[in-house]
């Protein structure tokens, strides 16, 4: 574990047995921020874990993205802003959207100790996005969020329309999500994946690519506690080589990533 305390396995254990109520509240989010250090606070406990994970995050959306030089690119549920200092490095101009103060708080900090600039603000992706990020972005994309801040299926939809909303027409949008339907993997929302294609498409996107990403064995083993980094390395790259090679193993992966576009030209103010 990291240098801070951070959660003890009981309150760990605790929190899984009560996400819904837990994960859903902005609250829980700002003391995570609070407790740990560095990836595990928007990440798993293990920052040896997370060291991996991140890496294999960054490589999926770089290389399913490609270049995102000069484009505005939303970041929501962006956390502690990882995922937001990674695209603004990379030339993009960011918004960081999140509904924790603290957290973004943390995100804004670390942030300027970088020398980068990303515009973070508040937003609950539950709440109609304002009037300034309507059609905003060439891209949007969550990761972790929906599927924790989204308790049933109207709520779903609402969420990925106020997603859709601030996705110009012709740009795209992504989710890295851990999409499950069962007790034991889903964290909030109780739907699969093919739902997940099917309600977005009812949501006016079409889906471009898809994948899988963090073997579901090798996380429930090694993420929770720091392990020697000789172990956790390899364990964790034969599971991701696993998933890359066969994709009928897409269960196991605990995250899915869905690629879409939303029809349409981009009008000539978006355009740029
Ligand atoms: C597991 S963390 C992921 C953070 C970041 N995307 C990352 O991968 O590093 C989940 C994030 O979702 C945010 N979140 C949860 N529900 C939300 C909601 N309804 N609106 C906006 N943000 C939300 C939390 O505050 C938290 O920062």
């Amino acid at each position: 574990m990291s240098a801070k305390a951070g959660r003890t396995f009981r309150q760990l254990l605790a929190d899984r047995m009560s996400k819904q109520g837990l994960y859903d509240s902005p609250r829980y989010w700002d003391m995570k921020a609070a407790s740990y250090e560095g990836l595990a606070r928007s990440i798993w406990p293990s920052n040896t874990y997370n060291r991996h994970w991140d890496a294999r995050q960054r490589t999926i959306v770089d290389s399913v993205l490609g270049d995102v030089d000069g484009k505005r690119v939303a970041d929501v549920a962006c956390g502690t802003g990882r995922l937001s200092r990674h695209f603004a490095a990379r030339g993009a101009r960011v918004t960081g959207l999140d509904f924790a103060p603290e957290t973004l708080a943390a995100a804004e900090r670390e942030t300027r100790a970088a020398g980068l600039a990303v515009d973070y603000r508040t937003w609950n992706v539950l709440e109609p996005p304002p009037d300034a990020l309507v059609g905003a972005f060439d891209l949007v994309f969550t990761i972790s969020c929906l599927a924790m801040a989204c308790a049933d299926v109207p709520t779903f939809d609402r969420a990925l329309a106020h997603l859709v909303s601030i996705t110009r027409p012709g740009g795209r949008l992504l989710l890295l999500e851990p999409i499950h339907r069962s007790r034991l993997l889903r964290r909030i929302l109780p739907l699969g994946v093919e739902a997940w294609i099917e309600h977005a498409a009812r949501a006016g996107l079409v889906l471009a690519r898809r994948g899988g990403m963090g073997f579901v064995p090798a996380r429930l083993a090694l993420a929770w506690r720091d392990l020697p980094d000789a172990l956790v390395g390899p364990a964790f790259d034969a599971g991701e080589r696993l998933l890359d090679l066969a994709p009928s193993l897409e269960p196991l992966a605990d995250y899915k990533w869905l690629l879409f576009e939303r029809p349409g030209a981009p009008s000539p103010r978006a355009a740029g």
